[in-house]
């Protein structure tokens, strides 16, 4: 599947806020929530439903509800931390796992120091959360890790994406679907994204 670049005018409303360096760090730390949601309610699209009857004050209805499908949410620290309020809002049932990475600002290379999955992972579809797809190095490690530990269906979602993340992830993982609210136009020499926001965990924590 090619990515699915989630562009509804209220996404890009709101990464047009965090984009700006003047937005203050509750403000941004609120976006980056309100987008994830967003994107939840596309990434989820595909969640199979069953039928059901229920009785509602007026009559006898056939209706829908979700079919039962067990979710993981995996968000990759830190700046994935900001994404997992927004999700659990619109899936509260989703176990959650965390993976702690560091790129090394000089080799760009992720450098692992975290893991804790949910122990039936392999039985669950996983959610796993970035805002930035940069090189790409993050999120293919990532998911490389998850995979070890058996889950099958796999989905990143993510905020802002460099084709260069794209490219590698894909290469990396052709069978995790891509969800981001914008791709942008390249790299800097520093591995950033052009334009991008900064540095995404710095500007949610406050930290720098
Ligand atoms: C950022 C971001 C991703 C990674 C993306 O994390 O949240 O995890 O960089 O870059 P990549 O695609 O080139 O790997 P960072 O390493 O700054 O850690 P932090 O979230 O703890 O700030
Ligand atoms: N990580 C970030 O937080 N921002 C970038 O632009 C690239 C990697």
């Amino acid at each position: 599947m090619q990515p699915m670049i989630v562009d509804h005018p209220l996404i890009q409303h709101k990464i047009s806020l965090l984009r700006n360096k003047r937005t203050g760090t509750k403000e941004f730390r609120d976006l980056v929530s309100e987008i994830a949601m967003l994107l939840c309610y596309e990434a989820t699209r595909d969640l199979p439903t069953e039928e059901v009857e229920i009785e509602t004050p007026v009559a006898m209805a056939k209706t829908k509800v979700l079919a039962g499908r067990k979710l993981a949410l995996v968000p990759i620290l830190r700046a994935g931390m900001g994404m997992l309020d927004g999700m659990l809002s619109l899936i509260p049932a989703a176990k959650v796992g965390f993976i702690g990475l560091y790129r090394d600002e000089k080799t760009l290379q992720p450098v692992e120091y975290f893991c804790k999955l949910p122990t039936d992972i392999a039985e669950r579809d996983v959610l796993v959360l970035d805002p930035m797809l940069a090189t790409g190095g993050s999120a293919t490690d990532a998911i490389t890790q998850i995979k070890k530990h058996g889950a099958k269906k796999i989905k990143f979602i993510g905020l802002i994406a460099a084709p260069e993340g794209i490219a590698a992830l894909h290469k990396a993982h052709p069978d995790v679907d891509i969800f981001v609210a914008a791709l942008d136009d390249h790299l800097n020499e520093n591995g950033y994204i052009v334009p991008g926001l900064g540095d995404a965990g710095d500007r949610i924590y406050g930290t720098k």
